[in-house]
């Protein structure tokens, strides 16, 4: 939203479709616009709204089919609303995609991230009042609700941040919602409940505050009505954040960072339940019910993300960028933690916890998808370092089976986006029941990071490709810190620590050193690609390996793959095995080598002809190998890492080699934001 900062009608669809393309990486189906139709002068405002299902590229090229709509035209003051939908309620059209409308004169638009759980019975009650749906969204209700608020409103000059406010006591679910409307010309309110939602900042001039206060409302209606006249119709440079003397200032809306970045680094997260209005210029924050963090205001905090982390380089996908990102990546989630010197790790957001952390009864590590799978991955070296009970847990699993937690247990959630509505969920329901919570994630500010009690940023950079890669190795790396830190005093495990510590340190230049081998994996992948199943088959430290290969395989070449534990060949997978079957095998220097021997003979003593990713110094398992992959060796619980990467390598080129598009794997999301 641009205020007292004049652009044209093309800029303004500029800097949508670019936040869109930004965010496409999250899944998309359709994606529509909403803008004003005509500029300020004009008497009767209206909004005009674009929406094709498909792409972000076919929504702008629609928008240039659209003869009505002069390019040139300036406005001073401009509010747009652009969204790209993942469907959940209703097939991927035109009709469903947002914006969401109230009426056929668009006189309220909405897009909206998220689920109302309860859009039934408000559908009911608005066809009931009259209000004909066109869609088969819930977010449609959202549009028709505000309408009905509007329209039986007890006083003209009610606000529209009050509208949305008693909308948003309506509903049930989770959301991130932005609106625009014919009543409130250059006027924008945002609002969140479960979904992530932010707003950017930018102005040449000094901003009139660095805290927003927020202000609240009570629920009773003449309060309502007499701080709507009095706060929110006048607000004064304490209460909201423009730039200095009503100079131009332009916010951004957005549900990631990512949209905004070009423009400004200067964001406000907001907390559930806040709504935001940006009216003359004037961003205020305003709830009914205290926040549960309490704070009673917001800051304005500087991103450290550049945008040129959030392009693809040279790459031909992200995800290929990232693979070949995680030598820094790697070490940027530990800089500044690990010292090598001394052998301490540090991880500041956990230390003043450490104590509380020490005394628990168990470790809890939840997670979904890759996340998950990094718990899995360092549960043995977990147990090993913090000598207590360590569960790890699927969130949504954890959820079903109403798991016991007490106040005793420390329940980590891992996630990258910090958003995953299932691992939310988790963290909600173990601070219901008082246990200590950390978030380790990679998206500062996210739902996770601020609802834990503590935890670890993973450092790893903007992850944009849908299968996740570097913030596996980051999570891992995280929570491999983590069990150094706890077992500092442990004399006992001093020589252990070490070897650790010391390990770490090499990653970097190993990580280089198995990712050159990636023309070798690309000729396996040329083998392989047209095959319709592929096994990934491990076990101990690199059981997670063989489930992360698997999943990633899945994910983006549509193969069916599975991870298996190899202890469990004997119990059904050995029965998969011929002369056809690929299996990859995943087979270390570590102590379960002898019992991957036992397991490589029994796939051999069926035909079967394994590929075989082993150390580079291990000439017994290659004497049975079809194909060997060779890597380096670095310590047991930390070879995991190293591992995991040709499988991300051969996923990637067998996705390119079955012509799919690599970041946007069908059906799947980034961020997986419901239930
Ligand atoms: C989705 C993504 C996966 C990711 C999982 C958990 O399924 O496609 O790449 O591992 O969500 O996401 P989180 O952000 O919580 O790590």
């Amino acid at each position: 939203m641009n205020y007292r900062v004049p652009r044209t009608r093309k800029e303004i669809f500029e800097t949508l479709i670019k936040g869109l393309q930004r965010l496409e990486y999250r899944g998309y189906d359709s994606a529509g616009v909403a803008i004003d139709g005509n500029n300020n002068e004009a008497k009767e405002r209206h909004i005009q709204l674009v929406k094709k299902r498909g792409n972000v590229k076919a929504l702008d090229e629609e928008l240039y089919k659209q003869d009505s709509m002069d390019l040139k035209v300036e406005f001073e003051t401009h509010f747009g609303i652009a969204h790209t939908r993942w469907a959940t309620h209703g097939v991927p059209n035109a009709v469903n995609s947002h914006p969401q409308r109230s009426d056929k004169g668009n006189e309220f638009v909405v897009i909206h991230n998220g689920i109302i759980t309860n859009y039934k019975d408000l559908r009911k009650f608005l066809e009931s009042k009259g209000y004909e749906f066109e869609s088969e969204t819930d977010t449609e209700t959202i549009a028709k609700l505000i309408k009905y608020v509007f329209d039986n409103r007890e006083t003209e000059d009610i606000t529209f941040s009050t509208l949305v406010e008693r909308v948003i006591q309506q509903l049930e679910g989770a959301f991130a919602l932005v609106f625009k409307s014919i009543h409130y010309p250059g006027e924008a309110v945002a609002t969140r409940r479960g979904s992530p939602l932010l707003i950017g900042v930018r102005s040449k001039y000094k901003l009139s505050t660095e805290q927003i206060p927020v202000l609240y409302r009570t629920r009773n209606i003449e309060n309502v009505k007499n701080i709507c006249k009095t706060r929110m119709k006048r607000l004064d440079s304490s209460t909201c954040l423009h730039a200095v003397g009503d100079k131009a200032v332009e916010f951004f809306f957005a549900s990631d960072a990512s949209a905004i970045i070009e423009h400004t680094n200067r964001v406000i997260f907001l907390e559930d339940d806040d709504i935001a209005a940006v009216a003359d210029g004037k961003l205020s924050i305003h709830r009914v019910k205290r926040s549960a963090s309490d704070d009673p205001s917001r800051a304005i905090q500087t991103l450290q993300m550049e945008l040129q982390q959030i392009m693809k380089g040279n790459f031909s996908a992200f995800m290929q960028k990232e693979i070949f990102e995680q030598p820094e990546s790697v070490f940027n989630t530990m800089r500044g933690r690990v010292n090598f010197e001394t052998n301490t790790v540090l991880l500041g957001g956990l230390k003043d916890h450490l104590k509380e952390i020490r005394r628990c009864r168990r470790l809890i590590v939840i997670g979904c998808g890759t996340s998950y799978h990094a718990a899995v991955a360092t549960r043995q070296v977990l147990e090993e370092l913090t000598e207590l009970p360590v569960m790890v847990e699927l969130a949504s699993d954890f959820l079903d089976r109403n798991t016991p937690v007490f106040r005793d247990d420390v329940c980590f959630f891992i996630s990258q986006s910090g958003e995953t509505a299932d691992t939310l969920l988790a963290l909600r329901y173990c601070k219901d029941r008082r246990a200590l919570t950390v978030g380790v994630t990679n998206t500062v500010g996210s739902s996770i990071s601020r609802e834990t009690d503590c935890g670890v940023h993973i450092n790893a950079g903007p992850e944009i490709g849908v299968a996740s890669t570097k913030a596996y190795t980051s999570q891992f790396i995280s929570l491999v810190m983590f069990g150094l830190m706890m077992s500092e005093d442990r004399i006992s495990l001093q020589n252990r620590r070490r070897e650790i510590i010391h390990g770490l340190r090499s990653l970097p230049e190993l990580i280089k050193e198995v990712l050159s081998l990636d023309e070798k994996i690309h000729d396996l992948a040329l083998e392989l690609y047209t095959q319709r199943s592929l096994l990934v088959m491990g076990r101990g430290y690199n059981y997670a390996t063989c489930l992360e290969g698997a999943l990633k395989i899945k994910e983006i070449t549509y193969m069916h793959s599975e991870g298996i534990l190899a202890g469990e060949l004997k119990h059904g997978p050995l029965a998969l095995i011929d002369k056809q079957m690929p299996v990859i095998m995943v087979i270390m220097k570590d102590p379960c080598f002898a019992k991957c021997q036992n397991a490589l003979q029994q796939v051999t003593a069926r035909q079967g002809r394994p590929i075989i990713l082993c150390s580079k110094d291990d000439t017994e398992s290659s004497k049975f190998a079809y194909k060997t992959i060779e890597l380096p060796h670095t310590v047991d619980c930390l070879q995991g890492i190293l591992s995991v990467i040709p499988l991300q390598l051969l996923s990637f080129h067998l996705a390119v080699l079955r012509g799919y598009n690599v970041d946007f794997p069908r059906n799947l999301a980034k961020s997986v934001t419901v239930e």
